[in-house]
């Protein structure tokens, strides 16, 4: 495990040689102990719980280990970590404070791949994309808790998750663990994620802060960003997890911000962060992500994670000679245990303790939530001739590819969730610590004969292209399953893995009635788009990805899922063309200049008007709607728009009316940014009104010189469309000027 990231450290510690470790027995007498009284704030009880805390109790909480053994460098983690799992932070007994169990991550209830453990077999949402592609935060939430349930029930009561960082690189190989391109849909995305797996009582991390978004060199390149294009981009997606989420933590990541390691960035940290966003919680470092004691401690991170993973533990040891040297204050100590205590209070850390063993789990339950989640974030991309939904009256179909006989592909690296009932397709080799790849036991093929029972259903693995081509042939539909794997520590060329693209333009030649299910990490190119008849985009699709599937085949649901990310119709029109880091030799810093500054992903295309395969927000559905009524209102200086949607169709269906605007006078990023949306379930000839409030600012650019949102005033743009690129309504609408420090948020509802 960590090999690639095990090849930065130069250095064998072993855990024993840390000189804090906690005092158990030493220290204050017991009682009484106030801060275990729920019915004070969980400000109050950081407050008298720090003031009861020794020096070198306070310097253990901003100490976490690896809580997996690494026999290569010695190390075995404390005899309270949870076997196989990322991290483990101890308590402090006398004080009736738990230790900190962590385990990763935003899909599910990870398990280090190590051969020394058993893996946890737990239940894996669908990729993170996959759930920004349901455009449902309420679903978000659910998956949240459900995955929180089961962490808490597995021992844990910090989850390293959700990641946010934007899909500005589609090539990024944990493109699958985001939440998107866009600020706002991220944003709202992860913070309904993060108010589901804290409201049980287990810790949520934000995470990578900021800009890490590729893998190639993620530990030596620098994300050149101006600061203002930052914050109207990668740093408002957090800012809005932040401020509607409320994380306990935020964890720093691996790359360097315009020439400074983000983990000592005390723009990212303690300006931002804290400063500007008010943020409460604490900021835990990524594993092997700190390089220094003082310059990170005064940036403002609060806890060094996942030890042996930096090349000497920073903090600890380190971090108490330099607060006794007086070289870092007294006050910044009592800040990082404030902090973490406080995120462990308001969480429920105390008050809802985990016994140890773990609690029983009710997977076929949480399995349903999982699928839940996939069917609504299935993208319909194409659907020529009314290919789908598939007649359940099909007499020959043909399945072919992807391992669909066995499971569902899912993603690599430390968010891996290992399924109940074991990898689907084992033995498959393993490219590195990230590998192999692993498929959950959903089967697709069985579901879709669950739905079909009268049809002739063949599988065919796909190997043999020659063969299925001549079976196409001779079915009435054919559905091909392709793949892309990606994985943490890696980036992945946009196209589908292997000869699958070969595989699907024979098949397709054979049978004009050929729809592709793609199971991939992000964007694909598509060379065999004209030859198809439909195409879904699956992403990765969890633990309940058979069913979600074959339902959506099948139209027992209407596909609802809207892209989260814009499909590039060639490499050509990114940023940059060519991966940033291609053919810089390990280890050798970079920089990745974002030429493109704020305008991420369509805003990018827009921009300079480049087509692209598939916009972002696009999703076809097997019914119609309608939109019409719109209209702008301004109270206070703010904009809320108005429209009805009407199902037009026969089936009952899911509008997704995305609100965009835009400024006449131009001088923002882009021609268009999101600005809101709603999802609207409606029956045949059902209508809706929808009213969306736009958050001031997206309407506004950050002007960094005096640290504030501005917007002047003048004419701007409100558009309604099925995607970026569509406009079924548009207006016009004066606003006022407005203009707001940075920290402004919201007033509550
Ligand atoms: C990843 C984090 C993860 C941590 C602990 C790192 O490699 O970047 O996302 O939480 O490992 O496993």
């Amino acid at each position: 495990m960590f090999h690639s990231r095990a090849l930065l450290l130069a250095l064998t510690l072993t855990v024993l040689s840390f000189p804090v470790r906690p005092a158990t027995a030493a220290g204050p007498a017991l009682a009484p102990r106030p801060w275990l009284d729920s019915s004070l704030s969980p400000d109050s009880r950081a407050d008298l719980a720090l003031r009861a805390m020794t020096r070198g109790e306070k310097l253990s909480l901003a100490f976490g280990y690896l809580g997996t053994a690494m026999p290569d460098r010695h190390y075995v983690p404390p005899p309270q970590a949870r076997p196989g799992s990322a991290g483990f932070v101890p308590g402090i007994a006398r004080l009736g404070l738990p230790p900190q169990w962590e385990t990763d991550a935003g899909l599910g209830v990870a398990t280090q791949r190590s051969s020394l453990y058993a893996y946890r077999e737990r239940t894996s949402l669908p990729s993170g994309l996959s759930t920004a592609a349901t455009w449902n935060a309420a679903l978000a939430q659910k998956g949240g808790a459900m995955i929180g349930a089961e962490a808490h029930s597995s021992g844990f009561n910090v989850l390293l998750g959700p990641g946010l960082d934007l899909v500005r690189e589609p090539r990024g190989g944990r493109s699958f663990e985001y939440a998107g391109e866009d600020p706002l849909l991220a944003g709202e995305i992860a913070a309904a994620e993060i108010r589901g797996i804290q409201s049980q009582h287990v810790i949520a991390v934000a995470k990578h802060y900021a800009l890490n978004d590729q893998e190639t060199g993620r530990n030596v390149l620098s994300a050149n960003i101006s600061a203002a294009a930052a914050r109207e981009s990668d740093l408002l997606a957090f800012e809005l997890a932040i401020e509607q989420g409320r994380p306990g933590a935020v964890m720093c990541s691996y790359n360097l911000v315009n020439g400074v390691h983000a983990c000592e960035s005390q723009w990212l940290l303690d300006r931002v962060l804290k400063g500007d966003w008010g943020f409460q919680g604490y900021v835990m470092s990524d594993w092997g992500a700190v390089h220094s004691t003082v310059r990170a401690a005064l940036a403002g991170l609060d806890q060094e994670s996942g030890y042996v993973f930096d090349s000497q533990p920073y903090f600890g040891a380190a971090l108490s000679e330099a607060r006794a040297a007086g070289r870092v204050p007294a006050a910044r100590l009592d800040d990082m245990a404030r902090r973490i205590l406080r995120a462990m209070f308001a969480a429920g850390v105390m008050d809802h303790p985990i016994d140890g063993a773990s609690a029983a789990i009710d997977f076929a339950a949480d399995r349903l939530v999982a699928q839940a989640d996939e069917e609504q974030g299935i993208v319909l991309l194409k659907n020529a001739g009314g290919a789908l939904p598939l007649p359940r009256t099909v007499q020959k179909l043909l399945v072919i590819g992807g391992h669909a006989d066995r499971g569902v592909l899912a993603g690599g690296g430390s968010s891996t969730v290992f399924p109940v009932g074991g990898n689907a397709v084992p033995g498959l080799p393993s490219p590195g610590w990230y590998g192999p790849e692993l498929f959950l036991p959903s089967a697709p093929l069985g579901a879709i004969m669950g739905r079909a029972p009268q049809a002739n259903i063949r599988y065919l693995d796909g190997d043999d292209i020659a063969a299925a081509a001549r079976e196409a042939a001779k079915a009435d539909r054919v559905v091909v399953f392709a793949t892309q794997w990606a994985a943490e520590s890696i980036d992945v060329p946009m196209t589908l893995d292997g000869d699958q693209n070969k595989l699907i333009a024979a098949v397709a030649a054979a049978n004009p009635r050929t729809v592709v299910v793609l199971e991939s990490n992000g964007a694909v190119l598509m060379p065999w788009l004209g030859e198809v008849a439909a195409v879904l985009e699956a992403w990765y699709p969890g633990s309940g990805g058979g069913p979600a599937i074959a339902r959506v085949l099948f139209g027992d649901v209407d596909p609802s899922g809207r892209l989260p990310v814009s499909f590039p119709a060639s490499l050509d029109q990114l940023p940059h063309p060519v991966l940033p880091g291609t053919g810089v030799p390990d280890k050798q810093s970079f920089a990745v200049d974002y030429t493109a500054g704020a305008a991420a992903g369509y805003k990018w295309l827009q921009k300079h008007a480049l087509k692209p395969l598939f916009p972002f927000g696009y999703g076809l559905t097997y019914t119609r709607f309608r939109y019409s009524g719109l209209r702008t209102h301004v109270v206070g200086g703010q904009l809320t728009v108005s429209l009805t949607v009407t199902n037009t169709g026969n089936r009952d269906g899911a509008a997704v009316p995305e609100v965009y605007v835009g400024a006449a006078s131009g001088g923002w990023e882009a021609p268009r940014r999101l600005g809101g949306w709603s999802k609207v379930m409606l029956p045949p000839g059902g209508t809706a009104a929808v009213s969306i409030r736009i958050d001031p600012r997206l309407l506004a650019t950050f002007d960094e010189a005096h640290d504030r949102w501005q917007r002047p005033a003048g004419t701007y743009h409100v558009w309604v469309g099925e995607s970026a690129a569509s406009s079924e309504l548009a207006s016009e609408v004066q606003l006022p000027a407005w203009s707001h420090e940075a920290r402004w948020s919201p007033p509550a509802i």
